[in-house]
């Protein structure tokens, strides 16, 4: 997998590429990250990026040119999609993520300040939000895509079975988990966990699973329903 983002604020990646799985990913060759810098695609001698919008209102909007130049300036590989991340988008969920899993080549831009110039939204495929809040561009975003992402490619986690039973895969929360010691502070790991007794403990944990989703997202078990109907 190819991402490739275009930023206005490059330096923001350099660190947080640089660990824990996405480093190991990229080290593995199982993914590869490119960071493309809008700046030098912008206007004038000054390297304009974002003007102030027709019509007025408060805020400058991303200009489309220098977006568009910088779209352009990347080798695209057939399967690939290009998406900018804005508040606007659809929401992200971990189905999402595994859709994008599939491609090849995920171009990110990363809206900043009030949004893009309309006209730039012909040259993409989708717009992705990470929730419904505000944060301060797409760069955050983007890390968040880029990771969630990442750990669903193969090889990545090194442990495949572990994806099947963590939170959102078949649209429930986690069931509860322990490591050791056995007993903290008086609160004891619940028996069956210690019982060696596969089939019950995984009887448990489906029971969990479900109860935690319908006392803390229970919004989840509806869309379950409506996806059955
Ligand atoms: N830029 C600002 N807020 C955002 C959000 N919630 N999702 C994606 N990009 C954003």
């Amino acid at each position: 997998m190819k991402f490739e983002v275009i930023t206005l604020f490059p330096g923001f990646f350099t660190s947080a590429l640089d660990q824990s799985i996405l480093k190991k990913a990229q080290n593995k060759a199982l993914i590869e990250i490119y960071i493309h810098d809008l700046r030098p695609f912008g206007l004038g001698p000054h390297k304009v990026c974002d003007d102030v919008p027709y019509g007025g209102g408060g805020g400058m909007l991303m200009c489309v040119e220098p977006l568009v130049k910088a779209l352009e300036s990347i080798p695209k590989v057939p399967q690939k999609r290009i998406i900018l991340l804005t508040p606007q988008g659809e929401k992200l969920t971990q189905k999402k993520l595994k859709v994008l899993s599939e491609y090849d080549q995920l171009i990110i831009v990363c809206g900043r300040y009030h949004g893009v110039d309309e006209r730039f939204k012909a040259y993409i495929d989708e717009e992705i939000s990470i929730g419904d809040y505000v944060i301060n561009g797409g760069e955050t975003a983007s890390l968040v895509l880029i990771e969630g992402v990442t750990r669903l490619i193969p090889g990545v986690l090194g442990h495949e079975g572990s994806l099947t039973q963590e939170t959102f895969e078949h649209d429930l929360l986690g069931y509860p988990q322990y490591t050791r010691p056995p007993v903290f502070a008086g609160q004891k790991v619940p028996g069956i966990l210690v019982s060696g007794d596969h089939k019950a403990i995984s009887q448990w944990r489906k029971k969990k699973a479900l109860h935690i989703t319908r006392k803390k997202r229970p919004d989840l078990l509806d869309e379950l329903d409506h996806e059955q109907d």
